[in-house]
């Protein structure tokens, strides 16, 4: 031990010679803490409590570094519990990323998960999700019992149900555990979509059977059943048709806008090829409330006089809601005026667009809005 410190020491004041001459390559990062970092890494049985400047250092480089390869090494091994909530924050911030799933599993490992299931119960409903699919991605043979409440409790948004569904069932037991409930006649009608796909595209063949006599997605234009979103990320489709589906009349031009084109009753979709994956792109077209976008909800207001305005929520201030309609007219309403207003749980986007569509209409269709890509800056 003593000849660690020694070592350490010696380092340290190595470090201290060069780290003026030293050009920082991370400016956030004092480069004396990122030459410790480094030097406490490669100590093999260096005992962190056993040095408060070389801790201090560690804590510091691990606030400025989030998410890189040294911070989960630093993490996994010193399991310093002083970042435990910055390490929920970056999880949470990228919970469909593998950074994002690698910090979650880090807490289960600090069996500091309560990180998470506090931002289920929190205020803020995108973390609400995030946690959820985190869980799910990282509690193993745990998400079960984490997660069945908030499906069969049926308190939570149905976004973050939705949420619960899908990371249940990456496991066995929450796969009987989903069956059980479809099979009893309990589960949530707005969960039936989310269900159905993981219980339909089971590994296990007994719950696809099972489940089959129960649940079945719907029906696309050409008469076939919607194959499962597992299914659907398989197939390739042909751009320049998905793009003549998208312009189709009465289909998504009537509300969402590409590159100037159509109307703005939904989001934008110029740049949605850098937002959603694959998947998210099916399940925010077939199960559209589900996967409602936080920036998007929308209010139905009642005014005095009678008049129901049901459109996007574009701004709320103290005294007023400006609202965008179904026809694309933005329209500002003093609270004052209104008999009352709430949010809607569903989308404005219809839940049965697959009607309109064939199955490989629908494949076509994805595959053109994961071209709409962000465009970098030259
Ligand atoms: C009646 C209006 C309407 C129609 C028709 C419609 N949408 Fe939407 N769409 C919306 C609204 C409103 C949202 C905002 C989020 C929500 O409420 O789900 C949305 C959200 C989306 C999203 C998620 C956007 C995001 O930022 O997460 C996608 C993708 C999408 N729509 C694709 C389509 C496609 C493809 C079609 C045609 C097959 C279509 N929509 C038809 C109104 C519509």
């Amino acid at each position: 031990m003593k000849f660690i410190a020694v070592k350490l020491f010696c380092y340290l004041f190595i470090i201290t010679l060069f780290a003026a001459s030293t050009s920082a390559d991370e400016p956030a990062v004092d480069p004396k803490d990122k030459l410790i970092v480094e030097t406490v890494l490669r100590l093999k049985s260096f005992d962190l409590e056993s040095s408060a400047k070389g801790k201090a250092a560690v804590i510091r480089y691990l606030k400025a570094q989030p998410g890189t390869d040294q911070y989960f090494e630093l993490i996994e091994r010193f399991k310093p519990i002083e970042i435990v909530d910055g390490l929920a924050a970056f999880s949470l911030q990228h919970s469909t990323e593998t950074s994002g799933v690698r910090g979650a599993e880090l807490l289960f490992s600090m069996q500091r998960e309560k990180t998470l299931l506090e931002a289920i119960g929190g205020k803020d409903p995108v973390q609400a999700v995030a946690a959820v699919t985190l869980i799910g991605h990282a509690g193993g043979k745990r998400t079960p019992k984490l997660l069945m409440p908030l499906i069969s409790e049926g308190k939570a948004s149905l976004a973050v149900r939705t949420a619960a569904v899908t990371a249940v069932g990456r496991t066995v037991d929450g796969q009987h555990a989903l069956l059980e409930l479809v099979t009893s006649g309990k589960l949530a009608n707005d969960l039936t979509f989310a269900a159905a796909n993981i219980l339909l595209s089971s590994t296990k063949a007994m719950i696809k059977t099972e489940a089959a006599k129960h649940l079945q997605l719907p029906a696309t234009a050409d008469a076939q059943p919607l194959p499962t979103v597992a299914e659907l990320v398989e197939r390739q489709g042909d751009v320049a048709n998905g793009e003549r589906a998208f312009q189709k009349k009465n289909m998504c031009i009537v509300c969402h806008k590409v590159k100037g084109e159509g109307k703005d009753v939904g989001p934008d979709l110029s740049e949605i090829g850098s937002k959603l994956s694959r998947e998210a792109m099916y399940v925010s077209i077939l199960d559209p409330s589900a996967a409602i976008s936080h920036n998007y909800e929308s209010y139905a207001a009642v005014t005095d006089d009678g008049l129901v305005i049901v459109g996007l929520l574009v701004s709320e201030t103290d005294e007023s809601l400006t609202l965008r309609t179904q026809d694309g007219i933005t329209k500002k309403l003093a609270k004052a005026s209104l008999d009352e207003y709430e949010k809607l749980k569903v989308s404005l986007m219809p839940q049965d667009l697959q009607k309109l569509l064939t199955v490989q209409e629908l494949v076509d269709l994805v595959e053109y809005l994961l071209t709409l890509r962000k465009v970098s800056a030259p």
